[in-house]
């Protein structure tokens, strides 16, 4: 029999364009950029292993195929290393295509996150989903989507993740109008906008990219009006599904997050990014974080 209560399933959306980072992301999708020697999209897809979805669906588009040829195997290299008798790269190499199941489809036209996500409905059927967007990582410390699992199965409907900015970040993100409830970090959301004119957010608690999604965003994206940038938006979906009780998909909930979450979807927070897990990394701190120290000691001297 079917379960359509749990979750099972994770939609990472991976057709854009990157166009920050060109001239790298001309021939490479941004996902591929490396976070010291893994690609950006495997911590995502492992996050999602973490939180028990080990079934994922990735929307791609044009000149995505090195994601797919990621997470295949790839027979002539792990030859390769077997006769160069290398089994720690044989096992880096091969365990990206048994990390999940991924599945694929194609998002012919950017339309926006909301169609991105449309995308999955054959895909997803009748049970809610995860949503996970690569520009941001979560630390495997902490485990925010489990989390988010478990608030859903409290609540019912959707639930977004939700990180305190600073005001004139808001701007950038879906911004939320939030009510408390009897849970510490769980909150009730009363309204979405997505990347509010300053002035005009309800709060500084900002969409994080990590969602449950109720099946029941499928018909509401099905008539969501493009929105901000002209594209349609998934905030907007969620912001119509808030307004719902439980026997019509809503409503929406927020588990806040005071957890480590790097950005990588522009230079400057990728750069960090990259930093952050060097000095993570047992097998390079030792050496990297000494370098690192007087580097910027004699960068502040010249
Ligand atoms: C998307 C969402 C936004 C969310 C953000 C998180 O925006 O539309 O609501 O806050 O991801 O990273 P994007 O960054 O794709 O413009």
């Amino acid at each position: 029999m079917v379960d359509h209560e749990s979750v099972t399933k994770a939609v990472v959306p991976a057709a854009g364009l990157g166009t920050r980072f060109l001239p790298a992301t001309k021939a490479t999708p941004k996902e591929m950029l490396p976070i010291v020697d893994k690609p950006a999209i495997q911590y995502v897809v492992e996050e999602a292993v973490g939180a028990g979805l080990n079934d994922v669906l990735l929307i791609t588009g044009r000149g995505k195929r090195p994601i797919e040829d990621h997470f295949d195997r790839a027979y002539e290299l792990e030859e390769a290393l077997r006769a160069k008798d290398d089994p720690e790269r044989l096992a880096a190499v091969r365990e990206s295509s048994e990390l999940a199941n991924v599945h694929y489809v194609r998002q012919g036209e950017p339309k926006g996150l909301g169609h991105a996500v449309h995308c999955a409905r054959q895909h997803v059927g009748d049970e809610p989903f995860a949503v996970l967007l690569g520009d941001d990582l979560i630390d495997g410390r902490d485990p925010l989507l489990k989390r988010m699992i478990e608030v859903r199965a409290q609540f019912g409907g959707s639930v977004v993740a939700l990180m305190e900015v600073e005001p004139e970040q808001v701007s950038l993100y879906g911004c939320a109008a939030i009510e408390p409830t009897d849970e510490d970090d769980v909150v009730r959301v009363t309204n979405l906008v997505e990347k509010p004119v300053p002035g005009e957010a309800p709060s500084r608690w900002i969409i994080i990219g990590r969602y449950v999604c109720d099946p029941a965003v499928f018909d509401v994206l099905e008539k969501t009006p493009p929105g901000r940038g002209g594209e349609i938006q998934l905030t907007d979906a969620l912001m119509t599904l808030a307004q719902r009780d439980r026997s019509q998909g809503g409503p929406v909930h927020g588990v806040l997050f005071r957890g480590r979450r790097y950005d990588t979807g522009n230079k400057l927070d990728y750069l960090r990014t990259v930093v952050q897990f060097a000095a993570d990394r047992p097998d390079l701190a030792a050496e990297f974080l000494p370098w690192l120290r007087e580097f910027t000691a004699k960068h502040d001297e010249s």
